[in-house]
């Protein structure tokens, strides 16, 4: 089946999407998106995804170019089209095309794109083995509440990941962590209990760490949401990931230094499962 993605209300071959080189997107980074996680065929936590988006773009002051229920609609329209059961529908809306000024435009339109990206992610590799991660420091700006597509920061540190042997990147400041470069980060301490941090402008709030948080609560998980330094990272008994395209994601490693026995631990496994289990019930996942 080809690939198909949709550009400003139409669904197109990738090759026919165009974007003229004088959108705010590609020019400011002017814009946001929303990344929305697909199992068996299903949009996974889609209303807590398009409300998120519903805030980026009030942050930015771009008005919502659809309600949820067109956004749904035409979220469903591209997975069916693209026949995708597993995988990651990406969504973005940048100010639109204007002569380059840094001021908003007093006319034009947004841009709106999404496309689609099959991958495996219940039996992916990661969330069965577990991952390496480097901490780095966070270089990105003050609005991290806001999922601006102005990434640079996240693709350098990455990157810096990748070289080093790892395959994420937690961000560090002021001695604590804030969050991975596409992810929400967690450790489970001693004790049991998991830790993370609290919302603030400092994080993205992760659409996956609030089910996870929830699916914890009901499941009688200790949670502790405060700050977490490197060196207690480094001395946990098991430490993960979430994100809505990896779901949870055992943590190894940090800089080189086995977390626990260096094994994806046991409440890690059982929040793995908790949120597949979510995931995978029709009457939550948003259909
Ligand atoms: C910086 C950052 N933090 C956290 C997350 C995880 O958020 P979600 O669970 O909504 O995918 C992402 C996802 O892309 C991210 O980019």
């Amino acid at each position: 089946m080809s690939r198909i993605v949709f550009l400003n209300g139409s669904f197109l071959p990738p090759e026919e999407a165009k974007v003229p080189i004088m959108d705010r997107g590609f020019l400011f980074a002017d814009g946001v998106y929303e990344g929305v996680g697909v199992l068996d065929g299903r949009l996974i936590d889609n209303e807590a995804h398009l409300e998120r988006l519903e805030r980026s773009l009030r942050e930015i002051r771009i008005d919502n170019p659809y309600s949820r229920n067109e956004w749904t609609r035409l979220e469903q329209e591209l997975v069916r089209r693209n026949g995708m059961t597993e995988g990651f529908v990406y969504l973005q809306v940048t100010r639109g095309v204007a002569e380059r000024d840094f001021f908003f435009p007093q006319e034009g339109k947004p841009t709106v794109m999404m496309f689609t990206q099959t991958k495996s992610i219940a039996n992916a590799p990661a969330a069965k083995n577990g991952i390496s991660v480097i901490t780095v420091p966070d270089q990105r700006w003050e609005r991290r509440d806001i999922k601006s597509i102005a990434l640079l920061a996240q693709v350098l540190a990455k990157q810096a990941a990748k070289e080093a042997g790892a395959q994420e990147a937690w961000m560090v400041e002021n001695g604590y962590v804030t969050e991975g470069g596409s992810s929400s980060g967690f450790i489970v301490t001693k004790a049991g209990s998991i830790v993370v941090r609290p919302l603030s402008h400092a994080i993205l709030p992760g659409i996956t760490r609030q089910s996870l948080l929830r699916l914890s609560k009901e499941d009688g998980v200790t949670l502790e949401e405060r700050l977490f330094t490197v060196e207690e990272a480094y001395g946990a008994a098991e430490a993960f990931l979430t994100s809505a395209s990896n779901f949870v994601v055992p943590i190894v490693s940090i800089d080189g230094r086995p977390i626990g026995d260096g094994k994806p631990g046991p409440i890690t496994r059982r929040l793995q499962e908790l949120y597949l289990q979510m995931a995978r019930e029709p009457a939550i996942a948003a259909e």
